[in-house]
């Protein structure tokens, strides 16, 4: 199983829930692949976002050692899942999509623990520090529930 988060930046929401998820597939034992891309490539090359990575240490999930990539086409054929983290990721990820193959394996990462609501993680990037500590727990609920599933 190879699971890939995406966003925008790639730089606060997507490392986050890639830390987070990379951390549960490490306590549990679970052979599973985790990775992170940002439909943009702005931010190709850098450390997650200062304040996401000072939350996630403050959390006990360090991100540090993350860094963004912009998501390619060949992701679809690489990962079995493409999780999204709000409707605009998810229009960017399917107009990359050749196949309706391509487009099932992406989906709303909040789906998982709000199963049918389309909720968004929120973009944390021009809010305050509030803002990182939410996405940091709506993370932490959605990427246990992927666990859950993994497991069951
Ligand atoms: P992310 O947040 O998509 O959660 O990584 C953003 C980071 C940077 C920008 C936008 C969103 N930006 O416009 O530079």
């Amino acid at each position: 199983m190879k699971i890939l988060m995406v966003c925008l930046g790639n730089i606060c929401r997507s490392p986050m829930a890639d830390g987070l998820m990379r951390k549960k597939v490490v306590q549990n034992d679970l052979d599973v692949v985790v990775d992170s891309a940002g439909t943009s490539g702005f931010h190709a090359g850098e450390s997650p976002d200062s304040r996401m990575r000072q939350t996630a240490r403050s959390m006990g999930c360090p991100i540090d050692d993350l860094q963004s990539r912009l998501f390619v086409i060949e992701d679809f054929d690489e990962f079995d899942r493409i999780y999204v983290m709000d409707k605009s990721n998810r229009r960017n990820v399917l107009s990359l999509a050749r196949s309706v193959e391509d487009e099932a394996k992406v989906r709303m990462i909040l789906n998982e623990s709000y199963p049918g609501m389309e909720f968004e993680v929120p973009d944390p990037y021009y809010g305050g520090d509030q803002g990182f500590v939410d996405v940091y727990k709506m993370l932490d609920e959605a990427t246990d529930a992927i666990l859950e599933k993994i497991r069951s």
